[in-house]
């Protein structure tokens, strides 16, 4: 499959998501709960082979999207660290709602940058063969990703 076609549907499921939690209701506690653990399993998948392979990749054959990729790479620094505060936070605490709405504020950004500044130009440079080759690399890479978020590269840096 198409990388970036691959990448937009991940963003797809995890919007989706998105929309359960903002629709959820204000009690709704074990929904909650279920849909962030989901959340944060979906975005630390997508994130590593994000990392591992996508950015690699995009900086080495787009050079010019450098910046694009250390910016992204400072976004996902924001968020796998909310990931992991989130994985240990009770639902029904008053901080839970308001970090979960902050996270999706960033996801949301960081999705619109990557599909409509960033994405784009990459596709352009790189062609349908290249981007065919490296999706095959991220359906592969599922299978090794980290469940913990701060297990991300993107965690350290
Ligand atoms: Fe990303
Ligand atoms: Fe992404």
């Amino acid at each position: 499959m198409d990388a970036i076609v691959l990448l937009k549907d991940d963003h797809k499921t995890v919007e989706k998501l998105f929309k359960e939690f903002e629709n959820a209701g204000e009690r709704a506690y074990k929904k909650k709960r279920d849909l962030v653990d989901q959340i944060i399993e979906e975005l630390t998948v997508h994130a590593h082979i994000e990392e591992r392979i996508f950015y690699p990749a995009a900086r080495e054959g787009v050079p010019e999207t450098s910046d694009h990729v250390l910016e992204s790479v400072e976004e996902h620094h924001v968020v796998v660290w909310m990931l992991s505060e989130l994985a240990g936070l009770d639902p029904q605490d008053e901080r839970f709602d308001a970090k979960v709405t902050v996270l999706i504020e960033n996801v949301r950004h960081h999705v619109k940058e990557e599909e409509e500044e960033w994405f784009p130009e990459v596709r352009e440079a790189m062609g349908r063969k290249r981007l065919q080759e490296i999706g095959e690399e991220m359906e592969k890479a599922r299978a090794g990703a980290p469940r913990d978020p701060l297990a991300l590269g993107s965690a350290r840096a």
